[in-house]
């Protein structure tokens, strides 16, 4: 089991523990969140990141924002908690399980606002560390529903992390890889360093060593070389956001490696829970990609890489039409050729 990537410390009064995801592999280091500011800086500048582990930390932000509100009337609480929420959504875009975690808070809040303020704090707490054990259970869920399209002798790309630290258990692509694992098989992990902050060469790498699955890290620009040798017999990647019709959003880079695997006849696979999935929007096309700071593309490797004054395009994420998805792996199970008829067919509407 991995080292748990946020908890919540104490009672109503307590305070998010977390660990400062920016710093790893070379230092495993814990932050405290006391207020809403701290969790927002937190979600902004990926010191926990992920999309469930972002929607966990946004329904505990709402705790973080809402325990020390002095109010009894039942109105004013609410417009507080909705301000409240409002700010903690403003802290990235894409990820669509933070705004699904803020909203299953906010819904708690009013289905009991008959009850004493005070009632309602300690509901929304036991609300957020439910929604934490949830996610164990979908990721043990979705690694049961994929590990059957790891065969043994495999050779398994995947792109950024969505592993343990991502969740609150042991993520959803690498779900699958730590359940083959557990299963005995015997396979190969690729994983792609993920350029420009390097989620998959500082915690991919990090948590299948760990796991001791065999990984071998390679640079963005070699996966279509890795591919055409022979080495890769499938992809499994995460997703912060799935339209209704399957498109995809992940981290930037996925609809490449998407296009490398349609090339070369190699299945490509989304692992995913439902609350990853926004029914509310038909395509691809409607996701919102968050754009980030210049300076992550001009410097890396703790230098700067790139000429001052150069011009710069960050897009953190892109969208994977549906058409280059085998499959998307949930905890309800497994939805082949992604299509809106075939998404509702597992997980309703
Ligand atoms: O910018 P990040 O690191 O939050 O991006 C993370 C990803 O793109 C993951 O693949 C995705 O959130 C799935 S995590 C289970």
């Amino acid at each position: 089991m991995p080292l748990p990537t946020i908890e919540w410390e104490g009672d109503i009064n307590g305070r998010i523990k977390l660990i400062d995801q920016t710093l790893l592999p070379l230092e495993l280091k814990y932050v405290y969140c006391e207020d809403i500011k701290s969790i927002w800086h937190a979600i902004k500048t990926l010191m926990i990141r992920g999309a469930p582990a972002i929607g966990i930390a946004g329904t505990m932000g709402i705790v973080l924002g809402i325990k020390n509100i002095n109010t009894s009337d039942i109105n004013t609480f609410l417009n507080e908690l909705k301000r409240v929420k409002d700010y903690l959504g403003s802290s990235r875009p894409t990820a669509v399980n933070l705004f699904w975690g803020l909203a299953r808070m906010e819904r708690v809040a009013s289905e009991n606002k008959n009850k004493p303020v005070k009632e309602i704090k300690d509901i929304l707490l036991k609300e957020a560390i439910k929604i934490q054990n949830e996610d164990k259970e979908i990721c043990r869920k979705i690694g049961e529903n994929g590990v059957a399209l790891i065969k043994d002798g495999n050779g398994v790309l995947t792109h950024c992390n969505a592993g343990g630290l991502a969740t609150a258990d042991y993520g959803t692509a690498l779900a699958v890889m730590f359940k083959a694992k557990e299963q005995g098989k015997r396979f190969k992990v690729f994983s792609d360093e993920t350029r420009p902050l390097l989620q998959g060469a500082r915690l991919t790498a990090w948590e299948l060593i760990h796991a001791g699955i065999d990984v071998t890290l390679i640079c963005d620009n070699m996966a279509a070389h890795v591919m055409k040798l022979g080495k890769i017999q499938c992809v499994i990647v995460g997703a912060d956001r799935i339209a209704a019709n399957g498109d995809t959003a992940n981290k930037i880079g996925t609809y490449g490696v998407s296009i490398l695997a349609k090339e070369h006849g190699i299945p490509f696979y989304v692992a995913a829970p439902v609350s990853t999935f926004d029914l509310n929007i038909k395509s691809g096309n409607e996701i919102p990609i968050e754009e980030r700071s210049p300076e992550e593309v001009t410097s890396g490797f703790g230098k700067r890489t790139a000429p001052e004054g150069v011009k710069v395009f960050n897009p953190a994420f892109d969208v994977t039409p549906a058409k280059n998805i085998t499959a998307i792996i949930t905890e309800k199970g497994v939805i082949n050729n992604p299509s809106t008829e075939n998404i509702q067919k597992i997980i309703g509407k």
